[in-house]
């Protein structure tokens, strides 16, 4: 895969889209981003010290009901890197990668769907390693915290792009299944917020959950949980 780094950008998820007519897939790395875009709207922080990576991936034949691959085959290439690390991150339902309780890394999909299919996704990860998180501190950590270790932006950049590369989509269900952390949630939704039991994740990305004894599954677009 053709892969394009840059110093300073304002989003790679931003500015991959001028590839969109190439028809190749693509990876741009930033040592900084500008503008970094996390999901619902917010920022997400990047300054120097973080690994900012936005693939783009065209597909032929990827029924838009199978888009929660993408997601997870993200969460999982972040985890495998961790692990080659010495950590054991956890996954947040839906894509939240945490080490003891705190955010290591984030993900944002942008798929183009077009009758029934996704064409194209680009998929931005941002991966906390030896940067500066400020006042986030209490609920974000870096690689070198976790895992006790100085590593370089450059070597885990590469491991990421290996993992990311390295398998097809379908191919990351069982990791996934393995670092996604059920048990006891806190759900949010934009009316109310309630104790529940995480139970599993369905096919379909959805969430299964018990409150007061009634299974229902959550969807990630209307919903988010705390564990
Ligand atoms: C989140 O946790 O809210 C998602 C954060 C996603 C950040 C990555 S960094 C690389 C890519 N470019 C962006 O602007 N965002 C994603």
């Amino acid at each position: 895969m053709k892969i394009e780094y840059l110093q300073e950008v304002g989003s790679t998820n931003d500015y991959i889209r001028r590839y969109l007519e190439s028809g190749e897939d693509i990876a741009v790395c930033a040592r900084r981003q500008t503008g970094g875009k996390g999901t619902k709207g917010r920022s997400f922080l990047s300054c120097e010290g973080g690994v900012y990576l936005s693939f783009l991936r065209f597909f032929s034949d990827f029924p838009s009901r199978n888009a929660f691959y993408i997601m997870q085959h993200a969460a999982v290439s972040v985890c495998r890197t961790a692990e080659e690390f010495g950590i054991e991150p956890v996954i947040k339902w839906p894509n939240d990668v945490l080490v003891g309780g705190r955010k290591i890394a984030g993900i944002l999909i942008e798929n183009t769907f077009s009758g029934g299919e996704i064409k194209n996704s680009i998929v931005g990860i941002g991966l906390n390693v030896s940067n500066n998180l400020g006042g986030l501190s209490d609920i974000a950590v870096n690689l070198n915290e976790a895992s006790g270790r100085t590593l370089s932006c450059g070597q885990v950049r590469d491991r990421l792009i290996a993992h990311f590369c390295g398998t097809g989509f379908l191919q990351s269900d069982k990791l996934y299944r393995e670092c996604v952390r059920l048990g006891a949630i806190t759900v949010v939704t934009a009316e109310e917020r309630y104790a529940a039991t995480a139970r599993r994740v369905l096919d379909d990305g959805r969430l299964e959950i018990e409150r007061d004894g009634k299974i229902s599954a959550l969807s990630a677009a209307e919903v988010s949980v705390r564990l």
